[in-house]
């Protein structure tokens, strides 16, 4: 049972079962030596479960983190994006997975694609926990994507409101919101 005031939208059983389908399209897509970037905070959850999920497709990716600021502390994106902490590996000539939690409007992907391309990536995909079906203010798309996400605002698995929920192993909804 979810906590008074949360429904569920997807649950462990079903995360656990769509990130391994997930992590087949991924191998069968790309060779086995990735660099995969994981976009902080919000994708901390989904790329812990996605590289052991691709340890069972094969695959033996590196891992790096990228932080990049969003949202704050509300529900609406602000438009600018920034570096708040940066790769450590270098991704020239590299084949890049680009890992994020949610993609909307577009801007956090589009920004890490192209600073990744401008230094020098072979190639750069995108996939995403959850893509909500919304109009982008930048051009964006995801080459993988484990769920369409319903147009509300989601909290879990990594995903918070006002910095809480993270820690919830479904996807969940606010009542409410
Ligand atoms: P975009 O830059 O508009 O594509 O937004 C992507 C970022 O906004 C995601 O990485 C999330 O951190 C955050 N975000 C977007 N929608 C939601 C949501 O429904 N719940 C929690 N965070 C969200
Ligand atoms: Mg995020």
């Amino acid at each position: 049972m979810p906590p008074p005031g949360i429904s569920v939208l997807f649950d462990a059983g079903q995360i656990a079962a769509r990130l391994q389908e997930l992590a087949g399209e991924i191998a069968a897509a790309m060779g086995p030596d990735i660099l995969l970037v994981s976009i902080l905070k919000g994708s901390f959850v989904f790329s812990a479960d996605l590289i052991r999920a691709l340890y069972h497709a094969g695959m033996r990716p590196e891992v790096d983190f990228l932080t990049l600021s969003s949202y704050g502390a509300g529900t609406q994106s602000r438009g600018d994006v920034r570096i708040v902490r940066d790769v450590d590996d270098p991704v020239a000539g590299r084949q890049v997975l680009l890992v994020d939690d949610i993609l909307e409007s577009g801007r956090t992907l589009s920004f890490a694609r192209d600073l990744l391309q401008q230094r020098g990536a072979a190639a750069v995909k995108l996939a995403v926990f959850l893509d909500k079906p919304v109009p982008r203010a930048v051009p964006c798309e995801a080459d993988f994507r484990a769920f369409l996400c319903p147009e509300r605002f989601v909290i879990g698995y990594g995903l918070d409101h006002a910095h809480r929920y993270r820690e919830l192993p479904f996807v969940g909804a606010l009542d409410g919101m």
